[in-house]
């Protein structure tokens, strides 16, 4: 049997092995379950901290749907002012074993700048992700599919900090290339493809929407063949690293997405379903790398792509 290797280098992100969770779907602290240890993920993804006060969206936040679930939680945050004054980094993750990525988010490009330079001191981060693409709070989703809006964020945000810089896109666009593109030569060291997709529940016995936010951001299985072929789309386009996120409930999902081009995966609405199915992934690279005698993720990363 071949020693096999799971390690990726993004930037200065080093990770033991591909997997992490995806921003704001897993909790490390005061909810986590407790069944393995943190420091077997490939990193640690923070909950996005706005640049403002933000009290979130109205309820109900959630809903579940075939195959997948709405959610318009809207970014509840204290604000990046009280996190770092706050010594969250400190307090709550150094100690958990693995890199920790701060995603961030702002209405503006300035606030994602201040956002930047404002985390950019602390030695407790491996990366900064832009969420450019939330759904469900006012420009949130306008981030990354306004190509000049894009821009401008990332460069402002590339300005700001020395760290590792990830932009989180939103895959609701006609043409996911151009747009990582766009993240690629405004500075980005690495994009995340992708976010969730604009959709809705009615309450058929009330007769309007059922959540408080009207509409909100459709993730987990459903999304898997959409983001996938995204991430396919977004390999082609771009040389910098991309992290497949959308719909990854198995190892095998995870394994379409590097063969698709990902560098790296997250897994977000499964880890309501299953809170050990991260470790259940991680170890189902390794098995199928054993199995295939791939040394390493760049050997089968992308193969797909060979016609
Ligand atoms: C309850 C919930 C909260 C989320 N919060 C955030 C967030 O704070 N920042 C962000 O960038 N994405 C957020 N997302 C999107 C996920 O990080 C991920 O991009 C999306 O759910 C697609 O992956 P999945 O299909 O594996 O869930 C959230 C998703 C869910 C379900």
């Amino acid at each position: 049997m071949i020693k096999t290797d799971t390690s990726v280098v993004i930037g200065n992100l080093h990770m033991k092995n591909p997997v992490m969770p995806a921003s704001g779907t897993y909790d490390y602290n005061e909810n986590n379950p407790g069944l393995f240890s943190m420091s077997d993920l490939g990193a640690i993804m923070l909950k996005t901290v706005h640049h403002d006060i933000r009290p979130g969206n109205k309820s109900p936040r959630i809903a579940e749907t075939s195959a997948g679930m709405l959610n318009a939680v809207g970014i509840p945050s204290i604000g990046i002012h009280a996190f770092i004054e706050g010594k969250y980094l400190e307090k709550k993750y150094r100690s958990l074993g693995a890199p920790v990525i701060v995603s961030v988010s702002g209405g503006t490009p300035e606030a994602l700048r201040t956002c930047c330079e404002m985390l950019d001191d602390s030695e407790d981060i491996a990366a900064i992700e832009l969420n450019l693409s939330c759904p469900n709070v006012g420009t949130g989703l306008q981030l990354s599919s306004d190509k000049k809006l894009l821009h401008d964020c990332v460069t402002e945000a590339r300005k700001g900090t020395r760290h590792t810089l990830i932009a989180k896109h939103s895959p609701n666009v006609t043409n996911i290339a151009k747009m990582v593109k766009i993240s690629e030569d405004a500075g980005a060291d690495a994009v995340t493809v992708a976010n969730t997709y604009m959709g809705m529940v009615i309450d058929i016995k009330a007769k309007k929407p059922f959540l408080g936010n009207k509409q909100g951001g459709l993730s987990g299985p459903a999304i898997k063949p959409l983001t996938l072929y995204k991430v396919f789309q977004a390999y082609e386009a771009v040389s910098i690293p991309v992290i497949g996120c959308g719909g990854i409930m198995c190892a095998e999902d995870a394994i379409e997405y590097i063969l698709a081009g990902a560098s790296a995966v997250q897994v977000g609405a499964a880890n309501f379903v299953d809170p050990m199915v991260m470790p259940k992934v991680i170890r189902g690279i390794e098995a199928y790398m054993e199995k295939n005698q791939f040394p390493d993720i760049a050997s089968f990363r992308g193969l797909a792509h060979q016609m």
